[in-house]
């Protein structure tokens, strides 16, 4: 009688345990008995025996049927994503051939789990996952394009990501908060506010964490969160969602150097605990094959220089003329430049008018402010910081100058009256982040399902 088989993930066999044992000793013929479980991701039947490589979201698996296990009715009409049991033994590929992982299971038995058989003929996943389909209707199937083998290295990459956030802000001593992502305050500008009625009160959408941030930082010293922002763009772009991951930080008694320092090694710590797992960088490696972590220090671009730079190279603003001091440089510009010039960029001290309300003046030159945009080739701002104005006069002033009714942000003021402090942070855009590391054209491939004007479905 065979041994029971254990159950396993596809991807924790460890190579050693599946060679075969040495030629010589007694069960010489038998290798490692495995029982997987998986969808199967693609099979083909060569001359009477069926491969079937078998998918679990752990690894990929070869899976051979041959003679009876071959011609039951199962096998003979086998569709792709169908789940099934599959137990035999692991062999070594044999040589000249190819499996995933270099792997092979010869199956002794297998059966298609109750409930678990996938349609063919015109539904079939094939079907339904067209590259050639419009993208909108691969949209409204983001749930069966996910099980694609480039959309989930996507996922994975970012399960990889966030997870080495939470592990960096560690290293720099930042404790993890949650501030609430139902408002009554706005932080970047009412047009692009989500309003919504809470109980009889207006209310909104969180467009940022970085008000309740900064309240924490008398108690809890520096503070980061990892959690939803919400933006009503009205533009369709491929670098805006109206729900996206904020990875965002704010940081106590600091200078506006200090901030780019912190946000250098962030990003980079980040990068390099995600190209510690080999399986990771592997995939970022076939999505980005010219991916390296970036040098550190990053280039320091003022935003002055920058208009110069844009006027130098005849790039125009959004009117068709030449950039002047003042002007927002917009998407296209920025990213011309930003392809150009092809490295990370820190783009700092832009003017006050074009810069939220909170921002603190450069003391040097108080016609801008102490703020940070990181530009990223390919896909332009992924970061956007600065430090806070911390003065409790000159913030009131500022309110009063951007027609903001300072009364819903009481609690934010007081913190200007009870202990003020030099203070400044950031926040991350993952998906664009994302988007840079593994050459996604778009931020709508780096989230589970994206939102954006038009769409709030699946
Ligand atoms: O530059 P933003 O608007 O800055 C803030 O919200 C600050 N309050 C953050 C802070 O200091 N704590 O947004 C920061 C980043 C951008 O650089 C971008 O990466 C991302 O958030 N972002 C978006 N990502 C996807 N879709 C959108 N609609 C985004 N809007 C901003």
């Amino acid at each position: 009688s065979l041994p029971t088989p254990t159950k396993i993930k596809l991807d924790q066999i460890d190579p050693a345990v599946v060679k075969l044992r040495k030629a010589g000793e007694t069960d010489a013929e038998k290798g490692t008995r495995v029982r997987v479980f998986g969808r199967v991701h693609r099979f083909r039947n060569q001359k009477g025996v069926v491969f079937v490589t078998l998918r679990d979201g752990y690894g990929f698996m070869q899976c051979i049927l041959t003679g009876d296990l071959a011609k039951t009715y199962d096998t003979l009409t086998l569709t792709r994503e169908t789940s099934m049991e599959i137990v035999g033994e692991m062999r070594e590929v044999p040589e000249g051939a190819h499996a995933p992982d270099n792997r092979e299971l010869h199956a002794d038995y297998f059966r298609v789990l109750p409930h678990g058989k996938a349609p063919g003929g015109e539904d079939a996943i094939t079907n339904m996952v067209q590259a050639k389909a419009d993208p909108q209707t691969l949209l409204d199937r983001r749930h069966l394009t996910l099980r694609g083998e480039t959309a989930s290295a996507v996922m994975f990459v970012r399960d990889a990501v966030e997870f080495a956030f939470h592990q960096v802000y560690k290293e720099v001593r930042c404790r993890k908060v949650s501030p609430p992502a139902l408002v009554q305050t706005q932080v970047e500008g009412g047009a692009t506010l989500f309003k919504f009625d809470y109980y009889g009160e207006p209310a909104f959408l969180t467009q940022s964490s970085q008000l309740y941030l900064e309240t924490c930082l008398p108690s809890m010293g520096d503070v980061y969160c990892i959690e939803k922002s919400f933006r009503a763009e009205k533009s369709l772009t491929r670098r805006h969602l109206s729900e996206y991951t904020h990875v965002e930080a704010e940081l106590d008694f600091i200078t506006f150097d200090d901030l780019l320092v912190h946000l250098e090694e962030v990003m980079c710590r980040v990068l390099e605990l995600t190209m510690a797992d080999p399986k990771i960088a592997a995939l970022i490696k076939e999505m980005n094959p010219d991916f390296q972590i970036p040098q550190r220090p990053f280039m320091r671009i003022k935003y002055s220089e920058a208009i110069d730079w844009l006027i130098e190279h005849e790039i125009p603003n959004e009117d068709g003329h030449p950039h002047t001091f003042g002007d927002d440089i917009a998407e296209a510009a920025e990213r011309r430049m930003t392809d150009m010039i092809n490295r990370p960029i820190f783009l700092t001290h832009f003017p006050v008018e074009i810069k939220a309300f909170y921002m603190q003046k450069d003391p040097e030159d108080k016609r801008v402010t102490e703020s940070v945009d990181c530009l990223m080739p390919g896909v332009g701002e992924i970061v956007g910081g600065s430090m806070r104005m911390f003065d409790y006069e000159e913030l009131m002033a500022a309110y009063e100058r951007e027609g903001i009714d300072p009364k819903p942000y009481y609690w934010y003021i007081d913190q200007r009256k009870y202990g003020s402090s030099p203070h400044g942070g950031y926040g991350l855009g993952l998906e664009r982040f994302l988007a840079w590391l593994c050459k996604q054209h778009t931020v709508r491939d780096c989230c589970l399902y994206p939102r954006y004007m038009g769409r709030c479905t699946p």
